[in-house]
Parts: structure tokens; C-alpha cells; sequence
């Protein structure tokens, strides 16, 4: 088992992470740390494991730019130090089990033949996105993708990095800018990530939660 960190680290880090809205546009997260990022963003859980998501990283200022404008103009597409764009593939085919289970076999030594039930399983279901989780491929795959968001804005915090969810954006215009539907993904929604400007307000505002006991039942 790796190393843990104590309750107390962990429920500091997570009330110490806010939704960054001003970003000091001086300060860049430095290139190991954001590969580390990277990693979390590609070890994010996933139904059957099947990774039907892309993670785009848009360091263009141009680019970022352009995407600011189609963002309600808020100022973190810009002012951030990184920016990644969660996308969802748009279609899940047999074919994409295939590459999948190609993956399995290579990473793990398996057969194929070994995998044919789990293949079978997989492609059944990705076929008939009725029977999916949310009973259509859109919501299928869009809720994957909140996954990782997840685990990047925990994992950021942890780091010490700070880091805005955004939903705030018009997915049409971020796919055309992206040129995204040619590669068969959608933007569904992005995160921001540097270190706050010290004079961003809401570093300072008390979190508003609901209280556990109206969030969370036991029964
Ligand atoms: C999916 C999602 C989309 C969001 N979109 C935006 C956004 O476009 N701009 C923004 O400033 N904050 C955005 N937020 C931040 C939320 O307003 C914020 O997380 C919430 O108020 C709770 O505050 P906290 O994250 O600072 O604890 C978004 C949060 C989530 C989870």
C-alpha cells in the first residue's frame, strides 16, 4: 500500500481547494507537477474501464483566447496557467471494445480468447445504449467524463494547485475551435489550473455546504 495521508491532510486539502475565479496569470504550474496531473487525469476510473474521453490540454494563447470568448469571456481560459478540455467520444463501437481488449491482452499478458465474455459484454451493451447506464450513449459517456474532472480537482488540490470546474462555456463553439467532432469528441466541460491571485475573494469565503446530516442518510 502506498502512503496515506492523514484525515485531517485530507479534509484540509479539500477545504482549502475552492473554485478559483481570478488566477495570478504570473504563476505557472511547473512542467513535472502538471505531467503529474496528466497521470491522475489518465488513471480516472472508468465505466468497464473503457476511457471514452480525451483530455485536451490547450496551452495556444491564441487558442485560449478564442475559447475565453466562448466562455462568457471569464477570465481564467486565459489567466490560468494550464487549461484542459474534458471530451467525450461521441459514438462507442465494437470496434473501440476491440482496441480496448487489444490493451488488456498486451498490458496483462492475457489471451484473447480469455477476454471473448468480457468483449462480448462490453460490445452488448455499448451497442444497445438503451441498456447503458443512463439509457443513451450522451449521458453515458458525458458522466465519464465528470469522473475525471473529480479526480483531477481533488488531485490538484492535494498538490497544492488550485483549479476552477467550468461549465460555463458554449460547447458548439469550443468544438469547432478544437475541431473536435472531425476527431468523433465533444466538449463537455473544462477545468482551469494554476494558483490563485492573492487577491481573488472568494479564496477567503467561507465554504457553504449543507450540513452532512441533510446531504448524507444512513439506513
Ligand atoms: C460542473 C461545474 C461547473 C462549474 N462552472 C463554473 C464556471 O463556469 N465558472 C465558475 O467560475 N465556476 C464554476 N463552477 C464552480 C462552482 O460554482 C463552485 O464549485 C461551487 O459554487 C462550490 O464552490 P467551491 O468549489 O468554491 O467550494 C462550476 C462547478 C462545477 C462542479
Amino acid at each position: 500500500m502506498p502512503n496515506t495521508i492523514t484525515p485531517a491532510d485530507l479534509l484540509a486539502s479539500l477545504s482549502w481547494r475552492y473554485a478559483t475565479k481570478k488566477f495570478d496569470p504570473s504563476k505557472k504550474i511547473d512542467a513535472a507537477l502538471w505531467s503529474t496531473l496528466e497521470q491522475a487525469l489518465v488513471l480516472s476510473p472508468s465505466s468497464y474501464g473503457l476511457q471514452a474521453w480525451r483530455f485536451v490540454v490547450v496551452t495556444d494563447t491564441a487558442t485560449r483566447q478564442k475559447l475565453r470568448a466562448v466562455s462568457w469571456n471569464q477570465p481564467q481560459i486565459t489567466d490560468a496557467s494550464h487549461m484542459v478540455v474534458f471530451c467525450r467520444k461521441n459514438e462507442l463501437t465494437a470496434a473501440d471494445v476491440d482496441v480496448y481488449v487489444d490493451r488488456i491482452a498486451q498490458v496483462r499478458g492475457a489471451s484473447k480468447a480469455d477476454l471473448e465474455g468480457y468483449r462480448n459484454m462490453m460490445v452488448g451493451s455499448v451497442t444497445n445504449p438503451p441498456s447503458l447506464p443512463g439509457g443513451d450513449m450522451v449521458t453515458y459517456t458525458r458522466s465519464q467524463v465528470y469522473i475525471a474532472l473529480g479526480q483531477f480537482l481533488t488531485a490538484a488540490a492535494l498538490l497544492g494547485v488550485d483549479a476552477c470546474p467550468m461549465e460555463g462555456f458554449d460547447p458548439k463553439g469550443y468544438n469547432e475551435i478544437l475541431n473536435l467532432p472531425a476527431q468523433g469528441y465533444s466538449a463537455v466541460v473544462v477545468a482551469t489550473a494554476g494558483y490563485r491571485a492573492a487577491d481573488d475573494m472568494f479564496g477567503t469565503m467561507k465554504k457553504v455546504r449543507f450540513e452532512a446530516k441533510d446531504v448524507i442518510k444512513h439506513v
